[in-house]
């Protein structure tokens, strides 16, 4: 008999809906004129993950400094049944938001599929090509799994599920310590968003980078091989390839901080000349001044006060925590409660 090919069992497993080509490219020329023309210039982390950044991304995730993705993929690894065990209900449905390369999610899906016979997974990421791949990745590897993608921002992502309705228990996954790049009335305001496709009896497994020495925190964010600076500076290269600007990357550097008292790392690109750079795509001409910072990331830590507080203001609560045996990172099980 012949083999089914790869693709075609694949393909009607796997829908991806593609809410970029709508709302992305006009978002960032608009948010880049916004960006570039406020005082202090920033620019928005979403916007890293083009394919290089996205690439660049992965690239970190290996760097001995970025102990993030080995933290949280030792706790998943050592208690995703437990995780799973902790959301009740026969049957769960996994949804993602951030989902990247995927591969920390393996194990919450192979915890699943031990308690269920097939698995539902909609992912929503803002890498269209990082969704495509590791979608593609997952079918293979379980067959036993359907794919529902939304390409898109989390908010745009967000709402086209509300209009779905999804009969079973929903595991909700945001990890990594994407809740990092929020603010704290961004991050309630997020919470609440995922809070409402939810229903009680709902969870959430948050991954949150926990408070640490200041040291260790600026390494993960500035790396002796400077690939988080490549990363950081693929913005200027992003918006010289789609936005026709004339930045020279070489003029720029990378700066990363740990600020104790927001309790953040705070990412930048500062210029190394004054220099004027032109964006013909917006009709723009840039003064940068020697020293004049582009703030591009923050990068949150948190405490496990923090978390508990996060959990109740957002229509959770804290239920359990796990973290890695050095307890650099912890994974949050946040229940969906009664009242929103
Ligand atoms: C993808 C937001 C979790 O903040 O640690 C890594 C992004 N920036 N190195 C983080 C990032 C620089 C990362 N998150």
């Amino acid at each position: 008999m012949p083999q089914p090919q790869p693709d075609a069992v694949a393909a009607d497993r796997l829908t991806i809906h593609n809410l970029l080509r709508r709302d992305l490219s006009a978002s960032f020329k608009e948010d880049v004129r916004a960006g570039l023309t406020a005082r202090p210039k920033k620019l928005f982390p979403k916007y890293f993950y083009d394919e290089l950044g996205s690439q660049l991304f992965e690239a970190i995730c290996l760097l001995p400094e970025y102990y993030l993705t080995r933290a949280e993929n030792e706790i998943l690894a050592r208690y995703a049944d437990e995780i799973v065990s902790a959301v009740e209900g026969q049957n769960v449905t996994l949804l993602e938001m951030g989902s990247g390369s995927a591969s920390k999610t393996r194990r919450i899906i192979e915890a699943l599929i031990r308690r269920q016979n097939d698995l539902l997974y909609t992912p929503i990421d803002i890498s269209a090509s990082a969704l495509e791949t590791s979608s593609r990745v997952l079918l293979q590897s379980y067959p036993e799994l359907r794919i529902e993608a939304y390409a898109s921002d989390y908010v745009a992502g967000l709402n086209a599920l509300k209009t779905q309705d999804r009969p079973c228990r929903t595991l909700a996954l945001f990890l990594g310590s994407n809740i990092g790049n929020f603010d704290a009335a961004e991050a309630v305001e997020f919470l609440r968003a995922v809070r409402g496709v939810l229903r009680a009896g709902d969870a959430l497994l948050l991954g949150a980078d926990l408070k640490k020495n200041p040291q260790a925190l600026e390494e993960a964010y500035d790396d002796a091989l400077g690939v988080t600076a490549a990363f950081n500076l693929n913005q200027l290269a992003r918006i010289n390839r789609e936005l026709d600007a004339d930045f020279n990357p070489r003029a720029f550097r990378h700066h990363a901080s740990y600020n104790e008292e927001t309790g953040r790392v705070e990412v930048y690109i500062i210029s190394l000349r004054n220099q004027m750079v032109r964006v013909p795509a917006l009709e723009l001409e840039l003064r940068f001044d020697e020293g004049e910072r582009i703030h591009t990331e923050n990068s949150y830590k948190y405490d496990l006060e923090g978390l508990t507080n996060l959990a109740e203001e957002t229509g959770f609560e804290r239920a359990r925590t796990w973290m890695d045996a050095r307890k650099q990172f912890s994974s949050n099980l946040f229940l969906a409660t009664g009242e929103r």
